[in-house]
């Protein structure tokens, strides 16, 4: 069966790869995104598409629309653009879980949210499980993120209990791919684009602390599969790559996949910087039948080339 399917977000990074999942499967789809962080560079191949259509809206503001499905993404996701204006990073996650959850409510649209292993905080249970409830900082510079993801997910389970709205909740890792920003300041993109430019790789702290990172289609597919989990299959659930890597392991290997002779160079940490994070992602095993199937060296390899042509190196 064909959806209308409503992405918000749907100019950024993961946003653009789901339109085009979606655009290829049949539905139709209404990008919404206030290209904050976004860009019609991530879409320009679907604008000439029938079943595309773009809309340029700021999603705190409330939005009139006719589908079935809403997969709201709309957030900048890296501390240098949510840290630009953190009273509207708080005010996109909170004001936007609510116009999106009232438009759900008002057509009957089952609804996704993007959600954040940042609701862990930084963990002291290693790996995280759904059940965890998080250890984060409400004050700091990174709560504008954590702690409006979080407040989004209590309004899509308040949607849920009181206005019985069809609710689908993922708590997304790391991910990266073709499309991620060249000067966000996370670590995937820092490394390729400091390597293919030949520039020293900045290490934070000692590089012993470790991520999990998940390729951008694994990403998209565990997405796609839990919206068309049956009614009431709410999670959150963990999406994610549970492969653990050191940033001095990632950086290597960035190194030897773009034959770069980049330096490392160490820095001190910034604030509030989880020591650890890895999904652990048995819901989504037996929940989904989903897994991760790309490794980060065949992940690597697409990205450096995106890198390369985009900035022209
Ligand atoms: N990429 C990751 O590793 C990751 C990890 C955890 C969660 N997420 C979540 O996934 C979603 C997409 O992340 P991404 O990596 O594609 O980031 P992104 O910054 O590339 O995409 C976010 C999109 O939302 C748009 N946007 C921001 N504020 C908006 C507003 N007020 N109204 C309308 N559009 C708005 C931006 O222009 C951009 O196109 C985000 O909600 C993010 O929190 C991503």
């Amino acid at each position: 069966m064909n959806h209308s399917v409503v992405v918000t977000g749907g100019a950024g990074f993961l946003g653009s790869h789901l339109c085009d999942r979606l655009v290829d499967r049949g539905d139709d789809v209404v990008c919404v995104d206030n290209l904050f962080t976004g860009s019609k560079d991530n879409i320009r191949h679907l604008l000439s598409n029938d079943r595309f259509e773009f809309k340029r809206h700021d999603i705190t503001f409330p939005l009139y629309l006719e589908l079935d499905r809403i997969f709201n993404l709309a957030c900048p996701a890296s501390p240098i653009h949510y840290q630009h204006d953190p009273v509207q990073t708080t005010k996109t996650s909170v004001h936007g879980a609510i116009n999106v959850l009232g438009l759900a409510k008002r057509v009957g649209a089952r609804i996704l949210q993007a959600s954040t292993s940042e609701v862990y905080g930084d963990p002291v249970i290693h790996p995280q499980t759904e059940d965890y409830w998080g250890n984060v900082n409400p004050i700091g510079i990174r709560s504008c993120y954590d702690e409006g993801k979080r407040c989004a997910e209590t309004l899509f389970f308040d949607y849920h209990r009181q206005h019985k709205v069809d609710i689908k909740v993922v708590r997304i890792f790391n991910t990266y791919g073709p499309r991620m920003h060249p000067n966000d300041g996370r670590v995937v993109s820092n490394f390729i684009v400091q390597a293919i430019k030949g520039e020293d790789i900045t290490i934070f702290g000692d590089g012993l602390q470790t991520r999990s990172f998940c390729y951008v289609d694994d990403l998209i597919e565990a997405m796609l599969r839990m919206m068309e989990t049956e009614t009431g299959t709410t999670g959150p659930i963990n999406i994610g790559n549970p492969g653990e890597y050191t940033m001095l392991e990632l950086a290597e290997t960035v190194l030897r996949l773009s034959g770069s002779n980049s330096r490392l160079v160490k820095r001190p940490l910034p604030p509030d910087d989880p020591k650890q994070r890895q999904p652990n992602i048995s819901m989504a095993r037996s929940m989904l039948g989903w897994e991760p199937t790309i490794s980060l060296e065949d992940g690597l390899a697409p990205t450096i080339d995106y890198f390369k042509r985009l900035l022209k190196v």
